[in-house]
């Protein structure tokens, strides 16, 4: 079989589309703009690449941007203090601290400080027991966009084994949770996984979420199943030429697409639809802030 490749990017821009045209009607029906503020402290340049691509295509769809950038030694109670300054503030809809925080920093202390009904990473430890116990909630992003996508590839996923490697609360844990809420049979898988090629052997849906670069060889995957690739690995790349490199995701895209049903690439799969979750997060958290209707397709 020849998998079905799942187009993250243009499924994105669907999803950053429909951001738009709900964002336009709160401005036009309600007089309200959703506003995201993202916080980053320090210079990390993977996180600035990030926190610049956020801001655009936030504007992009309509809402406002707030950047607060801080230095590297900023002390905790200052962060602190900005976050209630931004809790506090009813422009304000979507508060999004980028991560990894410097060490001084308590990363636990400073993401439950923020208000949960503007926490868009939906990290926030009460977002957590929500989504746990299956109730409306703010989902975190990346997982957002997974569910997303298998949804729109299979329907219902009722009844379907899935199988989550990787057991990081940003990932394989919130998407293990929403796959169980939406019927599916559930198995997170890790480093301590005794035969992890059996355990994925038996998924009709795989989601890869380690960060080893194409750890997951299509032998390991059944003839027909769903393979989500949340990994983006820079790898070194000899054969484009001396000290190039290229991206590759936690599956070996080849092997792996020739069994697969469908399976999304890297680039081009599940990092475009983080941001746009992200997007959708803020417009939802903004509806919710206004007691008004929530926009259809856009959350869990
Ligand atoms: N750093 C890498 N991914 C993320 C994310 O989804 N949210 C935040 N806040 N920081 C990150």
């Amino acid at each position: 079989m020849s998998a079905t490749v799942i187009d993250g990017k243009a499924f994105a821009a669907t999803v950053r589309e429909k951001v738009a045209i709900h964002v336009a009607r709160l401005k036009e029906e309600h007089g309200i703009t959703p506003g995201l503020a993202v916080v980053l402290v320090g210079e990390d340049p993977a996180s600035q690449v990030y926190v610049r691509s956020k801001g655009k295509m936030t504007v992009e769809v309509g809402m406002n941007s707030y950047e607060h950038k801080l230095d590297i030694d900023t002390p905790e109670d200052v962060l602190l203090a900005l976050i209630a300054k931004l809790n506090a503030d009813p422009a304000v809809h979507g508060i999004l601290v980028q991560l990894p925080l410097p060490k001084h920093l308590d990363e636990d202390l400073v993401i439950n400080a923020i208000d949960p009904a503007k926490d868009v990473d939906g990290f926030h430890i009460s977002n957590v027991g929500l989504l746990g116990t299956g109730q409306k909630s703010m989902v975190p992003c990346t997982p957002l966009g997974c569910l997303m996508m298998l949804r729109d590839h299979h329907g219902a996923l009722s009844g379907m084994n899935a199988v989550v490697i990787g057991r990081s609360n940003i990932v394989g844990k919130p998407m293990a949770q929403l796959l169980l809420n939406d019927s599916c049979t559930v198995t997170i898988a890790h480093s301590r996984t005794k035969d992890l090629p059996d355990v994925v052997r038996g998924a009709d849906i795989v989601v890869a979420a380690v960060g080893r670069p194409e750890m997951v060889p299509g032998d390991w995957i059944k003839d027909g199943a769903t393979v989500i690739d949340v990994g983006i690995n820079r790898i070194d790349a000899p054969e484009k030429g001396e000290g190039k490199t290229r991206l590759v995701g936690d599956v070996h895209y080849e092997s792996c697409a020739a069994v697969a049903g469908a399976i999304t690439p890297v680039p081009g799969g599940v990092g475009p639809m983080t941001i746009a979750c992200l997007l959708a997060n803020t417009v939802t958290a903004c509806c919710r802030a206004n007691n008004l209707a929530e926009p259809e397709g856009l959350t869990a």
